[in-house]
């Protein structure tokens, strides 16, 4: 572990609007909603709390969810969605059954089924990306699904959602087919080559009902997994043509007291995502193809997953308190740091889903029957969703650097840059990884219209740990940095220490 003692010297790098990396898309800023814990029910969906609405719909988490700015929401899991049936979980209420979720030990009632959600995404304008189960089920399924969901009517399926109360179409476009079949504690998990052909299967037959579906295939569980890389080769071989997307996860924890490695911990992020990039490409060689695959991020955060696994399982109960990480402003800054790791691959990163929306691993918290709170992670998450859109711009820093047992030398600064090219407005997204000592910044603008500093908000803390609570739900917000200027094309600030930095610089007059 090192730290400088003194204040390091600048950081720097030169912005030029003719060197972009590519459009940042919507869906970059998406979320996930998984039958998990507490993640749906006293999460979104609370009946007789005194914020719910009419269908049960906690209006106080609503309000979060469209202030945090989230575009799509994936549903209805994760490792859920493996033994997912959706039938269950449609119709009268009073009909549906109660069951076993194998995935998370609990016992899920389906009060809450794919109907509501879709009135959930209709409240908080969110697009839904729907999961099929290839874990137990199959192309058959997958299929029912997709008619009952998008089909106009005049079938038994699409009759059928008429009848529960859905006259139009859901017009669900995105479908991720099956989660984590790599991993061994996947229900119904599979060899590379048993889930390539069934993918493959599953995506011609969803085809032939809707040419058009935005398809995505399971990635790696995450890059650590022996069978990553070639996991991802032998399902693109199989099913290349038909699927538009490969997925990535990955999760990162402080392990050992090592800070100095989890604040750098999108280093690895990067090189996930590069990997990915570079499998997916030499498939395409391979196969003489000309389309491009892209990624589809859909779960990504801080999971302090070592203490998941060692708490007690849940005795089938209902929505057990499971996995509900508090995130302190360390998180946080490696939660933003993250989140510059995908948009400086905007190209080719052009879905993401943050795991995941409520309690959860989650922005959002809720106390059943009492209020709901924003996490320390909610900021970052909330300010790139709103300012982080236009054209990524190649970010070259040169920063001074800093030694971790993980990753060897890291630097400093991380940190990309987006311009919207309308109005010539640049918005840099920053972090300081030093623990001790401010970071000084130097952009020079000669390669952009930027004319003004308007605003440059902060997340950080005298106390790292600082962390917002039910007792305490405020204790973190951001806040404004002073000292920012913008002289003679020189943008020059200083990031405190162990920071999360959005610098908005205004564009030109009109
Ligand atoms: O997000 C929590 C779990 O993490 C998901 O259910 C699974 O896909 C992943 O392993």
């Amino acid at each position: 572990m090192s730290h400088p003692s003194t204040t390091p010297a600048a950081a720097r790098f030169t912005l030029d609007s003719a060197f972009g990396i590519g459009d940042v898309h919507p869906r970059l800023y998406g979320s996930f909603v998984e039958h998990l814990g507490r993640c749906v029910y006293t999460g979104i969906y609370e009946p007789g709390h005194p914020a719910a609405d009419a269908d049960g719909l906690r209006q106080d988490v609503l309000e979060l969810i469209r202030e945090l700015g989230v575009t799509t929401v994936r549903y209805p899991g994760g490792n859920f969605v493996s033994g997912y049936r959706w039938e269950d979980s449609v119709g009268p209420r009073e009909e549906r059954p109660t069951r076993l979720d194998l995935a998370w030990r609990s016992t899920e009632t389906n009060e809450f089924g794919l109907g509501e959600f879709m009135d959930f995404c209709a409240k908080t304008g969110m697009e839904p990306m729907m999961a099929v189960n290839l874990g137990t089920r199959g192309v058959e399924d997958a299929v029912r699904l997709l008619e009952y969901s998008n089909h106009p009517g005049g079938t038994e399926l699409s009759d059928r959602r008429i009848a529960h109360g859905a006259k139009e179409p859901y017009g669900i476009k995105m479908w991720c087919l099956g989660n984590e079949m790599d991993g061994p504690w996947q229900i119904g998990h599979k060899t590379a080559e048993e889930y390539g052909r069934l993918a493959a299967e599953t995506a011609r037959a969803m085809r032939m009902v809707e040419p058009d579906l935005e398809l995505v295939a399971c990635g790696s569980s995450g890059s650590g997994i022996s069978t990553f890389a070639a996991w991802e080769a032998t399902v693109l071989e199989a099913a290349y043509d038909q699927v538009d997307h490969v997925s990535l996860h990955a999760y990162y924890e402080e392990t050992d007291g090592d800070r100095d490695s989890f604040l750098a911990s999108a280093v690895d992020m990067e090189h996930f995502i590069e990997s990915v990039v570079a499998t997916c490409d030499h498939v395409r060689a391979r196969l003489k193809a000309k389309k491009r695959i892209n990624l589809s991020f859909d779960e990504w955060n801080v999971w302090y997953m070592s203490r998941s696994e060692a708490a007690t399982p849940p005795d089938w109960d209902k929505a057990p308190r499971l996995l509900e990480d508090s995130y302190s402003v360390t998180d946080a800054v490696v939660f933003g740091s993250m989140v510059i790791a995908l948009l400086r691959h905007a190209d080719r990163v052009t879905a993401a889903s943050l795991a995941q929306l409520v309690n959860v691993i989650a922005p959002i918290m809720t106390e059943p029957g009492g209020q709901a709170w924003r996490q320390t992670t909610f900021f970052p998450f909330a300010q790139a969703a709103q300012y982080g859109r236009g054209r990524v711009l190649r970010v070259e820093a040169d920063s001074p650097m800093y030694t971790t047992a993980k990753f060897g030398e890291v630097p400093l600064l991380h940190a990309t840059a987006v311009t919207d090219d309308e109005t010539g407005e640049v918005t840099v997204f920053a972090v300081n990884r030093g623990q001790t000592s401010a970071l000084p910044l130097v952009i020079d603008l000669r390669g952009v219209e930027a004319r003004a500093v308007e605003e440059h908000l902060v997340l950080a803390d005298a106390d790292p740990e600082a962390r917002n609570t039910l007792d305490q739900p405020d204790r973190v917000t951001p806040h404004s940095a002073t000292g920012t200027t913008l002289t003679d094309g020189v943008l020059r600030a200083e990031l405190e220490p162990l920071s999360w930095n959005m610098i908005r610089l205004t564009g030109r007059q009109d």
